[in-house]
């Protein structure tokens, strides 16, 4: 099962299984000279971390993490990158591999189960193994990691629907995310949203989301055409998120009940000597390089597979079954996918930083002097 690595200059590298002894991760291609705190990398994770409402897994999973090389410690605990590999280590301890020993022969729908049975001819029944989503702390501790190479970025993850309901843009504050259980910038969708998602819980059903997620400040001239479009490189780091079914960047699948007015992100010069785009219905990102403005990127997660309500299965002898998952799940894990998002999104960012070094030496003046007659 091997393809555990994304990224080019920073590349992330991960390993584990939910139920093993543990989960960890490879940086390579951090600069050096990279100051950070190990609470900073906590503090992201710990923004991922179950059992911190009633509405995520009441698995308890402190997700404590180690540094275990490419730092220098310092003092009052800061470490700074050697730019030899940065690796983490999250040592997984509630494992109940008994919640999962049913469900050894037949396949739970939505998972992972059958695909990397007829695959591979085995799989790791507890949890999922390879194909849980535990994997994605990993990538949070990374993302936390390449935010630090991105200085004047910031990147933030917003759920902006969960099921039917959907934020009103117009009351859009980011500074609501902290202060409701789903990371929405909408006081009044997320009291409905609290409402809704206790009848589904209760009910041990489940329900989708849709996660954006926008970086300001990222500077223009990242991304390279054809095959190392930025854009396409998100897409493809927001689709390998467990659960993930749709990815789109600016106006997304909406664009194309457009006209080429509507859609037009018309420019005109500003005072400071550099262009202001009218609108960014592009995502920040054109002909795969950045603009300069606000990238922003959406993906949909589809509902959580694991319900109490009995499905239809087969067992793998090929017998029909019938196959009701227990263990202890999310019922909306749009939620959690949140900040794995944001760390997506900062990684990608991060490797595309390091790789405009090696494209553009110099970048050219703009604007430039027009010709003489
Ligand atoms: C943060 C996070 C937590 C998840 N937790 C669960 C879970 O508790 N139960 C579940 O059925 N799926 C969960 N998933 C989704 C599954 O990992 C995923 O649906 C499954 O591995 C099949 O892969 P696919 O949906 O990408 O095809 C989670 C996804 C994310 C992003």
């Amino acid at each position: 099962m091997s393809f555990n690595s994304f990224g080019q200059s920073f590349r992330v590298t991960t390993f584990g299984e939910s139920h093993g002894p543990a989960i960890g991760g490879v940086v390579d291609g951090c600069p050096p000279g990279i100051a950070f705190r190990l609470e900073e990398i906590q503090a992201a994770l710990d923004r991922r971390r179950p059992g911190q409402s009633r509405f995520t897994t009441q698995r308890r999973e402190p997700d404590e993490v180690k540094v275990l090389s490419g730092v220098l410690p310092g003092e009052d605990g800061l470490l700074t990158t050697t730019g030899t590999p940065v690796a983490f280590l999250i040592e997984n301890v509630d494992q109940r591999s008994k919640d999962y020993s049913a469900i050894s022969e037949s396949y739970r729908p939505g998972h992972a189960d059958y695909a990397y049975d007829v695959k591979y001819g085995l799989r790791d029944h507890r949890g999922g193994g390879r194909s849980s989503a535990r994997e994605t702390a990993v990538r949070v501790a990374a993302g936390a990691l390449a935010m630090k190479v991105l200085p004047g970025v910031t990147v933030r993850g917003a759920l902006v629907q969960m099921g039917d309901i959907h934020i009103d843009r117009a009351s859009w504050n980011w500074d609501e995310i902290g202060n409701n259980p789903f990371f929405c910038p909408d006081a009044q969708a997320a009291a409905r949203m609290a409402d809704y998602l206790d009848g589904i819980r209760k009910s041990g059903s489940s329900v989708g989301a849709v996660i954006e997620v926008v970086a300001d400040g990222v500077p223009p001239g990242l991304g390279a055409p054809i095959y190392g479009k930025l854009d396409a490189d998100l897409a493809a780091a927001f689709m390998s998120i467990n659960a993930v079914k749709g990815v789109e960047i600016g106006e997304g699948f909406a664009s194309a009940a457009l006209t080429g007015e509507d859609n037009a992100d018309e420019m005109r010069m500003g005072n400071d000597g550099k262009p202001i785009f009218l609108a960014n219905h592009a995502g920040g990102i054109l002909g795969g390089i950045s603009t300069g403005q606000p990238v922003v990127a959406r993906f949909a997660v589809k509902p959580t597979s694991s319900i109490l309500t009995p499905r239809k299965t087969v067992t793998r002898y090929g017998e029909d079954a019938e196959i009701l998952t227990k263990g202890r799940h999310d019922p909306c894990v749009g939620i959690r996918a949140v900040p794995v998002g944001e760390a997506m999104m900062a990684c990608v960012l991060a490797d595309h930083v390091l790789r405009a070094r090696a494209q553009v030496a110099v970048p050219p003046a703009w604007p430039f002097a027009r010709p003489e007659a």
